[in-house]
């Protein structure tokens, strides 16, 4: 088996590290050829830095990580520190990472790497706003053939909003990033609040992470440590949604998840409902399939999965 070129675009964020940390634990199956950074959860200054220092504790220097968009494509950026505290990744000690940086844009590396590639060949994996894969398909249509598909974290249907009553976080940074994706027409796989609210760390979970022992799994028990407690707060449960590493997984296991081919919109406009996807889930209007939208996942198939591979 060859292993699958990826590029991850992220806003790290715990749950994006995670992400991160399980991708960089499956050689065999991924080649990263990138880390695309974006604003998001906190600014790109530090979403770009944290993915860096997420390279450096997996020991995984050898992946480039580039920085992208600091806003997105038309409203004000906004913040989620009440999530993922101050540096983003809260529960990590944060320090200025020894690997660098590159000068390169992450919309151009996005746009130069997909161009040079055969055409189907390339899986983008966002964990984030959209607004890199956004502003990289508005710029450069001629790189859409070079996807082989897009496995992004975003939107809820019937799980509601998390940031709005009508909307997720990612969807609601930059809906018209994320509508550009939708209609994009290459193949696409949703992963929702619908499913990442079925992924919890629950107490027994995170003690067997940290039965791990090693730095990574160190990392992650620190950094959810921390996670949980909002979200456990916020809906009651034991433990939060480990949502963005379920794109990963996903690809790992797809059987570990149900979905279905539905059509996707998303709002761009009405200040109330802004960045709502709307989900055709039963066909009613007709419109064309865009989108597999994941509605299921085995949660237990899915942290036997990414302990198994943070132990290897
Ligand atoms: C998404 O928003 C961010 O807070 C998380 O990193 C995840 O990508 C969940 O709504
Ligand atoms: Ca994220």
């Amino acid at each position: 088996m060859t292993a699958r070129p990826i590029i991850i675009d992220c806003d790290p964020g715990q749950d994006d590290a995670v992400a991160l940390f399980l991708a960089m634990a499956s050689p065999a199956d991924f080649e990263i050829l990138g880390i695309t950074a974006v604003a998001g959860n906190v600014p790109l200054e530090l979403t770009q830095r944290n993915a860096r220092i997420i390279c450096e504790l997996a020991g995984r220097t050898d992946v480039p990580v580039f920085a992208g968009c600091d806003k997105p494509m038309r409203y004000e950026l906004i913040t989620a520190e009440n999530v993922h505290g101050k540096t983003g990744i809260d529960g990590v000690a944060v320090y200025v990472p020894g690997m660098p940086l590159q000068t390169q844009h992450a919309v151009d590396f996005i746009i130069e790497t997909l161009l040079a590639a055969d055409d189907g060949s390339i899986t983008l994996v966002p964990t984030g706003p959209l607004t890199n894969i956004g502003q990289a398909i508005s710029r450069e249509p001629r790189i859409l053939p070079k996807i082989r598909e897009i496995v992004l974290m975003g939107g809820a249907m019937r799980e509601a909003g998390n940031t709005t009553p009508s909307a997720e976080f990612n969807i609601l940074e930059d809906p018209d990033a994320a509508q550009i994706v939708m209609h994009c027409g290459r193949p696409l796989t949703i992963v929702p609040l619908d499913v990442t609210h079925q992924v919890l760390v629950s107490r027994q979970r995170l003690e067997q992470i940290r039965a791990i022992g090693t730095t990574v799994g160190d990392a992650i028990v620190g950094m959810m440590e921390f996670f949980n407690r909002f979200d456990s707060i916020k809906y009651g449960s034991d433990g939060a949604p480990l949502h963005d590493p379920c794109t990963i997984a996903y690809l790992l296991e797809p059987g570990l998840f149900e979905g279905k081919m539905c059509n996707v919109e998303i709002e761009t406009g009405s200040p109330l409902t802004r960045g709502h996807t709307a989900v055709d889930f039963w066909g009613v209007t007709g419109r064309a399939h865009n989108a597999n939208w994941l509605y299921s996942v085995d949660a237990d198939g899915f942290f036997a999965l990414l302990i198994d591979r943070l132990k290897a």
